[in-house]
């Protein structure tokens, strides 16, 4: 079997890892709390995307107990700009669980681990072995990517098969319980990030390029293999900038997309005018001071976004100061970036 190169593993990879880590800001105390958080939000960003909000994120709520306690608007303000928003709710919901469930202490085995809110396979594999030494892999895009290209395995990785086949090939070559197997579940992220890069890999720099099967034979750029791409839907979006006398209009949205996270008004068109819209809205006279178009890419959906700026006397939703909308309000990026409109 193929998956008997991972034997061959842990020793290079470790060795290379204790001279290679980066300096994270999780790394430096790997309390369960931390592993869960940063491991959270690494699940859809960027290691250096996160960095900031990681360390900002702690400081405002450094236990469990806060995170159980704090208020959804402050919370959900934290998380601004990190996208994917049912993860943050989530990330409440099982510390909540912990403090009351578990008075306050994290569960140290994957079985109770993957009972509570978000966390799955990849994130109960993370928290079980970095922040409690035990054994158990962490399969994520980077641990795939390496996988795939040391054993050349063409299954396509969206594979859950394949996932839970790699998770147990590779929970079987783990180092004794401790601060190894801590390591171990890093090195493997560290070298995807590093060095098994998806394009251009750095195999001259790699300390397992005398066993791998993609270098052997120059096949790196094929593995791993991905899941064919779905076309995204594209909509025609409207957001508004209503400022009336006391602010402007903030409201939360009721379905679709970002359902239950604030928005400027905004209304997916057909062909209707921005005229309409707010006539369907109760506002008949205002007068437009500008727009600008915007673009926004979600993971199913593309929205094409024009930005209108109007000014009414009555507001048809709540108002807000653009103080306090910077200060305390969370908004989505999608809308977010239409204050641009403010500029120049
Ligand atoms: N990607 C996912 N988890 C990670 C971690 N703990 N360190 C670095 N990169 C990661």
């Amino acid at each position: 079997m193929r998956e008997d190169i991972f034997r061959l593993i842990p020793a290079p990879l470790l060795s290379w890892y204790r001279k290679n880590k980066r300096d994270l800001p999780w790394r430096s105390d790997p309390t369960p709390y931390h592993i869960w958080v940063s491991e959270i939000m690494l699940q859809q960003t960027r290691v250096e995307a996160v960095k900031e909000y990681y360390t900002r994120f702690i400081a405002a709520l450094p236990t469990v107990e806060d995170l159980a306690a704090c208020e959804e608007e402050k919370l959900l303000k934290l998380w601004e700009g990190l996208g994917y928003y049912s993860r943050v709710r989530n990330l409440q919901k099982a510390a909540k669980t912990i403090v009351f469930e578990y008075g306050g202490q994290f569960p140290d085995d994957i079985k109770s681990l993957k009972t509570l809110s978000g966390i799955g396979d990849y994130t109960a594999g993370a928290i079980a072995s970095i922040a409690f030494g035990k054994r158990a892999a962490a399969v994520d895009g980077n641990v795939l990517r390496v996988a795939s290209r040391l054993t050349e395995n063409a299954t396509v990785i969206s594979d859950t098969a394949y996932r839970k086949a790699l998770e147990n090939a590779l929970t079987a070559v783990y180092p004794e319980e401790g601060t190894a197997c801590s390591e171990f579940t890093q090195s493997l992220f560290e070298l995807g990030a590093l060095v098994c890069k998806p394009q251009s890999p750095a195999c001259k720099a790699c300390p397992l390029n005398g066993i791998c099967r993609a270098r052997k034979h120059g096949s790196q750029e094929r593995f791993p293999v991905l899941p064919e791409k779905k076309a995204k839907r594209v909509e025609d979006v409207f957001v508004f900038f209503i400022q009336t006398p006391e602010g402007f209009c903030i409201r939360r949205r009721e379905t679709g997309v970002l359902k239950g996270m604030n928005e400027f008004p905004s209304a997916v068109v057909n062909g209707e005018s921005a005229e309409e819209v707010l006539n369907g809205w109760g506002v008949y006279a205002f007068t437009e001071k500008k727009r600008k178009n915007f673009t926004h890419i979600f993971t199913h959906i593309k929205w094409n976004i024009t930005c209108v700026w109007v000014e009414t006397d009555v507001a048809p939703f709540d108002t807000y100061s653009l103080d306090e909308i910077e200060e305390s309000i969370s908004i989505p990026t999608a809308f977010k970036q239409c204050l641009q409109i403010f500029n120049q």
